[in-house]
């Protein structure tokens, strides 16, 4: 890929489209600013991504604080995530995240991503919770909210679809060629969990776009650019139903999604009493003349710029472990709300005394070298100590290693499921070998 071009074609919508929105709830005496830059789908392409933001810091004499990423982020660590990553063949390649895996680059910008549909998936299972892939490179979790700077970022990972929505997490690693593609999907168990936030996020985060959001911006433009999507449009098949309640519990200022690999922006009025407005954009994929980047502007605290941990966020997580559906069951949430603020405090206290910060970034396999092979006899799963970490602090169990069991595999939600099944859920597939003549 020809790097000036990426650099040249990013600056012309990059930043002639500064956004300057302030979190007015949040910090009432000081105008302090951070930019952050926004980024559709990075398809293990760090390199180009990082270069065009650093070629953009100089040209405009700025500083960016923070690179956000809407999945398909693929933190492929060396020939044995491959295995677990859902693309095509001729894409199956090991990119460029392995060299912040190994050490060998830095990240730099603090960079937050969550996942899409391809993925290392038995790596991002690791650190289910969310945690560093990479020094300076941070998961979100399967769902989570951190902070930054004072800003509170939530996000929900993978792509929605009806079949396997009420289903537990039972995949694990290594995945048969039908867990490969369901470990993606999204699953109710965290959307539930994202559903228990009361406290007020600035940003939020899906790999798809919630249903519905064609409504809210200029729809027949994008049906211009992309004619399948009008049917689903139509149908109302077009985005995530999860994404959709989310989006109508949650109501944050910014919403960011990627996925359909194209450029879109809607604004939603909640209209609700606060006269609360979510503005949507959806990126693109990165590579030369396409729409890939954005930089906002947002108040924010006057640091440090670190990713934090969210109290809130700990306490859901810390009630809802419970009912952490490890098999194909549906989740039971009867009775875990119950004792919610008890646990908060609980979470509150334990944060006081601990810090914040996240655990630090351990690495759990070989480092990929592009001049051998890598051993790759290591077990399916691994334990990541940052996870482990974190449930001790939460004084939680590991459960991500059990096993499900295959009796349990029968009930995955009601038969009839196929007519709630859009196109785009599998976009990729459908648009991938078509993205090189796009280019041309
Ligand atoms: C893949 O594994 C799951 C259990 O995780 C099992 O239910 C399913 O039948 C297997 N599918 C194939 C195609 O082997």
């Amino acid at each position: 890929m020809d790097l000036d071009m990426v650099i040249q074609t990013s600056f012309s919508f990059c930043f002639f489209n500064l956004v300057f929105h302030g979190f007015s709830h949040l910090f009432d005496s000081k105008q302090i600013s951070m930019k952050i830059a926004i980024e559709g789908c990075m398809h293990g392409d760090l390199d180009n991504v990082y270069s065009t933001l650093l070629h953009l810091q100089q040209v405009e004499n700025t500083k960016i604080d923070l690179l956000i990423c809407c999945g398909d982020f693929q933190a492929v660590r060396n020939e044995k995530d491959l295995e677990s990553l859902s693309v095509p063949p001729k894409y199956r390649a090991m990119n460029s995240f392995w060299k912040y895996y190994s050490g060998e680059k830095i990240a730099p910008f603090p960079t937050i991503f969550i996942g899409g549909n391809h993925e290392a998936s038995n790596y991002l299972w690791e650190l289910y919770y969310g945690g560093w892939a990479a020094p300076n490179i941070y998961f979100l979790g399967f769902a989570g909210v951190v902070k930054f700077g004072g800003i509170r970022i939530g996000g929900l990972s993978g792509i929605y679809k009806y079949r396997d929505y009420r289903s537990g997490h039972y995949e694990r690693p290594p995945y048969n060629n039908s867990d490969i593609k369901s470990v993606y999907h999204v699953r109710e168990y965290d959307v539930h969990k994202l559903m228990q936030i009361e406290e007020p996020v600035d940003i939020f985060v899906s790999h798809d776009w919630p249903l519905g959001i064609t409504d809210h911006g200029n729809w027949k433009n994008l049906v211009r650019e992309k004619p399948y999507f009008e049917k689903e449009i139509e149908d109302r098949t077009l985005g995530s139903k999860a994404g959709a309640e989310l989006l109508e519990k949650i109501k944050p200022p910014y919403w960011f999604s990627a996925h359909l690999h194209c450029k879109f922006a809607a604004v939603v009025q909640h209209g609700d009493d606060e006269g609360r407005i979510t503005k949507f954009l959806a990126l693109d994929k990165c590579i030369p003349r396409r729409k890939f980047l954005q930089i906002i502007e947002v108040e924010s605290g006057d640091g440090p710029y670190e990713i934090e941990y969210d109290e809130e966020w700990l306490a859901i997580t810390r009630r809802f472990n419970s009912v952490f559906p490890l098999t194909a069951k549906p989740a039971n949430f009867g009775g875990v709300q119950l004792g919610m603020e008890e646990c908060r405090e609980w979470v509150k206290s334990k944060l006081e005394s601990r810090g914040t910060k996240p655990f630090e970034f351990v690495r759990t396999v070989p480092c990929h070298n592009p001049s051998q092979t890598v051993a790759n006899n290591y077990p399916g799963h691994i334990r990541n100590p940052q996870t482990e970490g974190l449930l001790e602090f939460l004084e939680l169990p590991y459960v991500l290693d059990q096993s499900h069991s295959p009796a349990s595999a029968i009930s995955r939600g009601p038969a009839n499921y196929d007519s709630e099944d859009g196109p785009t859920d599998d976009v990729d597939e459908i648009q991938l070998p078509q993205e090189e003549e796009d280019d041309d």
